[in-house]
């Protein structure tokens, strides 16, 4: 039997690393930052630098990526790179490498390496559609691009971080587009997902409806064939509507 896992996607600042280290607290389960993975690649990328034309030597270098996950610590190579990895510039860099499907190939396996008893909370781009598409539990956060951009801002100011709201605004929009656009696990929500906008809701009460799905459809709720990407339609939901 694999260990549960549920799958917390969205695009940028919709509240998924939030909630799913929240919900993997409260569980007790172990929790994968899929994103950290390809942020620690395109700075490794960059410190090399390759661009993604070199997309055979970046697939290489994803394959034996010397990273580290030490609860919030991220190391790269034995050196502590969280503050760096943290930036808008780290996640744009991570976002132009992500497009390359032999890098994605790559990471396949070590992250899937992350689900283990009792359960994983993984948050990404694609954890519900390609990474664990036999996920139980899938959920899709979104959020209007204004509050996301706030939300980005806040975040990075109080990390005493010299950022502004349009500049982020900007990195974002664009981000987004590429990570939705991309041919390779496309930013979109898994057939099934639990769909939640949380422009309006604090991180308190979109836990507890994750929570309150996680309770009520676990048991009836159909597992996900392979072959996600190419699916088409997916129901949406909101919470209390399960
Ligand atoms: O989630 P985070 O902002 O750290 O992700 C950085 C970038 O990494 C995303 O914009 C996306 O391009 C890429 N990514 C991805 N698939 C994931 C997680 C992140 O393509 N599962």
């Amino acid at each position: 039997m694999k260990a549960p896992v549920i799958c917390i996607d969205g695009p940028n600042a919709s509240g998924k690393g939030a909630i799913s280290r929240a919900l993997a607290e409260h569980l007790g389960w172990h929790r994968l930052d899929s994103g950290v993975l390809y942020r620690a690649l395109g700075l490794a990328a960059s410190r090399r630098s390759l661009s993604p034309a070199d997309s055979g030597v970046l697939a290489a270098l994803a394959a034996e990526l010397d990273v580290d996950l030490h609860g919030e610590r991220i190391l790269l190579d034995g050196e502590d790179v969280t503050r760096e990895l943290g930036t808008e510039e780290a996640g744009t860099e991570a976002s132009r490498v992500a497009v390359l499907a032999p890098v994605r190939a790559a990471l396949l396996e070590r992250q899937r390496g992350f689900r283990r008893p009792p359960g994983l909370v993984a948050d990404g781009r694609d954890m519900g559609t390609v990474v664990f598409p036999d996920a139980k539990w899938k959920v899709f956060l979104t959020a209007s691009p204004e509050v996301r951009a706030a939300r980005r801002y806040n975040q990075l100011r109080h990390q005493g971080m010299d950022v502004s709201l349009a500049g982020l605004f900007e990195a974002i929009r664009e981000r987004d587009e590429r990570d939705r656009l991309r041919d390779t696990a496309p930013l979109r929500p898994a057939n099934g997902a639990l769909q939640l906008d949380t422009t309006h809701l604090g991180v308190s009460e979109v836990l507890a409806c994750v929570i309150e799905h996680v309770r009520t459809t676990g048991r009836s709720m159909r597992p996900e064939v392979s072959g996600e990407q190419g699916g088409d339609g997916h129901r949406q939901r909101t919470c209390g509507d399960t």
